[in-house]
């Protein structure tokens, strides 16, 4: 068994290599070592601080994610976060660098140039290396505090790293949160289909995704970071903003790498000329470049007007744009039934693709916009980002548009449509809508979920049309007899499809999961819970509490899955009839086990292991716990069912005795475990 010392050391040592590997593959972006490696060293980790009594330090690589946000907090900045002026030509850049050159009486001035990431300015603030206080930039005056949040972001360093230069016991940068452009698409068809309207724009993207309630949802999010000042180092000096840069880099800070030092204004113009054509290749958004002084002497001298900073500009590109007509409006109805309008368009290429339609998100936008059937409009597409509607050029109405009425009814099943004073959406609440079951099955036989082959759009169609599924469990009562009469289907495909439909029966019980289509839970999010809690039918069983109680899961989350399983326990049923293996069997067990798992002491149960055993080391007694369907955690709370006290056991003792915990000695837990 591992002394407490020896333990210590093994577990420094571990933290220190996952943080060298996560700045290799967050920020450098050059992993080292594959990603399951890295999450066995994540686990091992996660093991050896759950079998030591010392307590988890906060900056530890597993103390990422904490579970609900505390929102609301406003925090003043230590200074106020200034915005900056804009500019849009060469013109407006000359001027700017005209005014500059003027103020600082003709000496020798550098330029800084940086892209402009589109995203939401954050102040991180570390104490001694650690990281301390997150804040949004909010109105310049006060943010608001998401540290908890701003934690799930895995290039957002917990510790800096130690450089060669010391490392200053207080520092305040400040950068961009931002989602990269295909995690933003994605996001934005997974919110329109469950319901919710589409982020407008990469910064609504970011601050949407930093300031939810449960920062398990945030940690979901790919969310990455650029640092871009230094706002305040204690006992540092440093003559410019490239020189800072530099030091934050060997903190550890992830620094954009696509910034130039320049010596006349011409030069930036290139440089923003390069990036004009280039952009499109940034696997993120930038709006424009930045253009910085870089002698922080020089920045004193021109100061700050009540907004912006003199040495500073935002140089912006323009937006791609088009003009078209819209042809219609109409309306589609999602998997959770969320009715979404869409503006069919008079086809037009823009930004290197032909555009058809834009989503006009809800009923409110189209009022707001007032946009008509008929209308000529101002299409604006940025990077992989949907086109939306930016502007109705009314100059140009003729007297024959024609004004959209919301449907008071489902367009698709007719049912009255609902309203509530906390969502914009306009919902069909019919649980037998057929759109929204379309959309359910299409869902549920996608490729990451349970992957039926052949089960399109036109199959499924026809398939609720014709009432023949009314439910994704009915898909396995389908018949080689009656799909063959199907359009265009016939017995060779009929019977490829009950193949495939037979198959999806064998698919592990995370994409099952995901497949059912439960508000929150996407693909990382199954996975987590099916690791824990193994089949199906014991999430089914759990509450709230329990499920909340898995790392990684958050209030919301967890009440969403409960709600689910405790409404849909019809369908669960029919799942489990049509012989759906996965529903029952544990993920990574067999049967046999799994039934064992179950029904033994563990199952379902948190223990809490303190002291020394004789007869095993703590985190081989955290093993056999979870092998029996137990789950094991480092601190002692009113959730621990069992605190296992072995020899020398201290603190986490008189707790579990001032909460009324049971408590087991290693005889009577060496009793359970037989
Ligand atoms: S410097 C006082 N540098 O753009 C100078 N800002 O429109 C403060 N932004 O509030 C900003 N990339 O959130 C700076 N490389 C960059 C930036 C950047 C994006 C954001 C920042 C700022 C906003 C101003």
């Amino acid at each position: 068994m591992m002394e407490s010392g020896v333990m210590q050391t093994e577990i420094e040592k571990l933290r220190a290599l996952i943080r060298h590997y996560e700045r290799q593959y967050y920020i450098e972006n050059h992993p080292e070592i594959s990603d399951s490696d890295f999450d066995a060293l994540m686990r091992k980790l996660e093991a050896l601080e759950a079998a030591d009594p010392m307590p988890i330090p906060p900056d530890s690589p597993t103390q990422r994610v904490g579970g609900g946000a505390e929102l609301g907090t406003r925090l003043q900045h230590r200074n106020p976060m200034l915005s900056l002026n804009n500019s849009y030509d060469e013109n407006d850049l000359r001027e700017f660098g005209a005014r500059v050159e003027r103020l600082l009486e003709g000496a020798p001035v550098e330029y800084v140039t940086e892209l402009k990431i589109d995203g939401l300015g954050v102040s991180l603030t570390y104490e001694n290396g650690i990281l301390t206080q997150g804040l949004t930039r909010g109105d310049g005056e006060y943010g608001e505090d998401v540290t908890a949040n701003l934690r799930t972001i895995r290039a957002v360093p917990l510790r800096l790293a130690e450089a060669e230069t010391a490392i200053p016991p207080v520092l305040e940068v400040r950068g961009e949160v931002f989602l990269p452009k295909d995690c933003l698409s994605e996001i934005n068809v997974q919110r329109e289909t469950e319901g919710e309207s589409p982020f407008a724009n990469p910064r609504n993207a970011a601050a949407g995704s930093l300031r939810l309630l449960d920062a398990s949802i945030t940690a979901s999010r790919p969310l990455d970071i650029f640092i871009y000042t230094l706002n305040y180092a204690e006992g540092f000096d440093f003559a410019t903003h490239t020189a800072s840069l530099e030091s934050m880099r060997r903190w550890g800070l992830k620094c954009n790498p696509s910034t130039a030092c320049h010596k006349s204004i011409e030069a930036v113009q290139t440089y923003y000329q390069q990036w004009v054509e280039k952009r499109h290749e940034l696997p993120y958004e930038v709006d424009g470049i930045v253009v910085k002084v870089n002698h922080l002497s020089q920045q004193q001298t021109l100061g700050t007007t009540a907004k912006y900073p003199r040495w500073a500009i935002a140089y912006k590109f323009n937006a791609q744009q088009a003009i078209t007509t819209v042809e219609k409006i109409e309306v589609q109805v999602g998997r959770t039934g969320t009715l979404t309008p869409v503006a069919i368009l008079k086809p037009v290429s823009l930004a290197g693709a032909t555009i058809t339609n834009a989503t006009l998100h809800n009923e409110q936008e189209i009022r707001t916009k007032d946009i008509r059937i008929g209308d000529r409009i101002v299409l604006e597409r940025a990077g992989d980002v949907i086109p939306k509607i930016v502007e109705v050029l009314t100059a140009d109405r003729t007297g024959n548009e024609v004004a959209f009425k919301f449907p008071e009814q489902c367009p698709a099943c007719g049912s009255p449509v609902q309203r509530t004073e906390k969502e914009v959406a306009v919902r069909c609440v019919n649980v037998a809508c057929a759109a929204q079951l379309k959309r359910r099955i299409a869902h549920y036989a996608s490729r990451n979920a349970l992957q039926i082959e052949g089960l399109g759009p036109a199959t499924i169609t026809q398939l609720v049309d014709n009432e023949l599924v009314r439910d994704v469990a009915d898909l396995y009562t389908l018949q080689v007899k009656v799909l063959s009469k199907l359009e265009r289907m016939g017995v060779p495909s009929a019977r490829n499809l009950i193949h495939q439909i037979e198959q999806s029966k064998m698919v592990p019980a995370e994409k099952l999961l995901f497949g059912l289509g439960i508000f929150h839970v996407g693909e990382s999010i199954a996975e987590l819970l099916i690791e824990n809690f193994l089949s199906l039918d014991a999430l089914s069983k759990a509450t709230p509490e329990d499920i909340e109680s898995v790392k990684g899961i958050g209030p919301q989350i967890a009440e969403s899955v409960s709600t689910f399983f405790s409404q849909n326990q019809v369908l669960l049923e029919k799942l489990r009839q049509a012989g759906l293996h996965c529903l029952t069997a544990a993920a990574v067990f067999t049967q046999t086990q799994a039934s064992e798992t179950v029904d033994n002491f563990f199952n379902g149960k948190t223990f809490v292991v303190t002291g020394s055993l004789e007869g095993m080391t703590r985190s081989e007694a955290s093993h056999e716990i979870k092998s029996r369907g137990g789950r094991v955690t480092s601190s002692v709370t009113s959730k621990t069912d069992y605190l296992i006290a072995g020899d020398g056991a201290g603190s986490k003792y008189t707790k579990a005795e001032e909460l009324g915990i049971s408590i087991l000695t290693e005889t009577d837990f060496f009793e359970k475990l037989q």
